[in-house]
């Protein structure tokens, strides 16, 4: 019944997860939820009012597909400071959340047998939407020895003539890990030599605890060739919102303002005037938040290295933990499936982001120190339990 091409489109793991916890807490359950990528902050107020004060003047009818002149034109600019480069407006596609950036993105650059490169453990809509597109998934390890970074040399054994596009994510989803400046440039270089695309997924750019985020677009001849994505969902806990933007030459734009006129139109004008706001307004949540994320992955990272069997590197940015559980013996997904039926705590296995994960677990720390040390309690009484 359903479209041959619908066989090949994935999902992802967190919502079924998430689902699965709540028809348990309906059950009388008691859950501790580790499981979804989003901040368990409420929204700033100063963001709430904007969206109110615009919902009131009459924000409330269509606008252009690629986003409101004014918001291109604010977002450009913030995202360019933050950068450090110049962003023109018609370079800057605003879209209901970051997630269709990634589908319009791929959809605009790659043809059915095209290879693209991308990290696993990784964002699994990556390898979803490529699969979709009839392109050609190549994986590229991320291993812990690494500290969860690319591998050059992985990275050129990967490279063909038919490589057009790369995908890299920093700081990463699910292993917390960083590329540095040496990595992009790195990267950078491959695919001037090579003549590929590059699709920068930096939705967390602003939840990095060490060190300068550098981005590839800082680097000359590079913003004639990339992506970047980013977005309001996680920086400003606007998870629910849906507003997410993408920075890419014109043409690309373009195609993927055509790909919304398609699909979804435009953005929700008021959320837009709102993700003004939340660029230009007081950035004193962002920070709270940050240190707050900064105190529970300290929390996390010791609570999971004090259970035996467990060990677990100290991230260096967005709000994940990526436990190694090898020593436990099972598959990561039956230790997942125990945490949650018998432990009580919501957690993705390390497969649910690729094969390489196998052997990890994912908790996201978007959740109250009180909640991760209950968390923890429990983990280590199942640990301690199995044989
Ligand atoms: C690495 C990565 N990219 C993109 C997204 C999509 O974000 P949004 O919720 O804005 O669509 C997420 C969300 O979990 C993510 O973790």
């Amino acid at each position: 019944m359903l479209a041959k091409a619908t066989a090949r489109l994935g999902t992802e793991t967190a919502f079924e997860v998430l689902a699965r916890a709540r028809a348990l807490e309906a059950e009388g359950r008691d859950i501790v939820h580790l499981e979804i990528g989003e901040p368990d902050f409420d929204t700033p107020a100063n963001i709430i009012e904007a969206a109110v004060q615009a919902l009131r003047s009459g924000k409330t009818h269509y606008g252009p597909s690629a986003g409101l002149p004014e918001a291109r034109a604010a977002f450009a600019e913030a995202a360019g400071k933050q950068r450090g480069v110049k962003i023109a407006p018609e370079n800057v596609i605003i879209t209901p959340g970051a997630k269709p950036i990634l589908f319009y993105g791929i959809l605009s650059l790659v043809d059915p047998g095209d290879e693209v490169i991308y990290p696993n453990p990784g964002f699994p809509i990556y390898e979803s939407v490529i699969n979709y597109v009839g392109a050609t998934p190549v994986p590229v390890p991320l291993r812990e020895a690494n500290d969860f970074r690319f591998d050059l040399d992985d990275v050129r054994r990967a490279i063909t003539p038919r490589t057009k596009l790369l995908i890299y994510n920093t700081p990463q989803n699910p292993t917390g890990g960083l590329l540095g400046r040496a990595d992009v440039e790195a990267l950078a270089e491959l695919a001037q030599k090579h003549n590929f695309w590059v699709l920068a997924d930096e939705i967390y750019s602003r939840i990095q605890y060490e060190g300068e985020p550098f981005s590839i677009l800082s680097i000359p001849g590079m913003a004639e060739r990339t992506i970047l994505l980013d977005g309001h969902s996680k920086t400003f806990a606007m998870t629910g919102w849906r507003l997410g933007y993408g920075i890419a030459p014109k043409p690309v734009t373009d195609m993927m303002a055509k790909f919304a006129t398609n699909c979804n139109s435009c953005t929700a004008t008021f959320v837009q005037i709102a993700g003004i706001e939340a660029l230009r307004g007081p950035q004193d949540a962002v920070h709270a938040m940050v240190a707050e994320f900064r105190r529970r992955r300290d929390l996390i990272v010791d609570g999971l290295n004090a259970i035996p069997r467990l060990s677990c590197k100290r991230p260096l940015g967005a709000f994940y933990v990526f436990p190694n559980i090898t020593k436990l013996g099972r598959p990561s997904k039956e230790i997942a499936d125990l945490l949650l039926h018998e432990g009580g705590v919501a957690s993705l296995s390390g497969t649910a982001f690729g094969a390489s994960g196998e052997g990890y677990l994912r908790f996201s720390y978007a959740n109250s120190q009180a909640n991760i040390q209950k968390a923890l309690d429990r983990v280590r009484t199942l640990v301690t339990a199995l044989d």
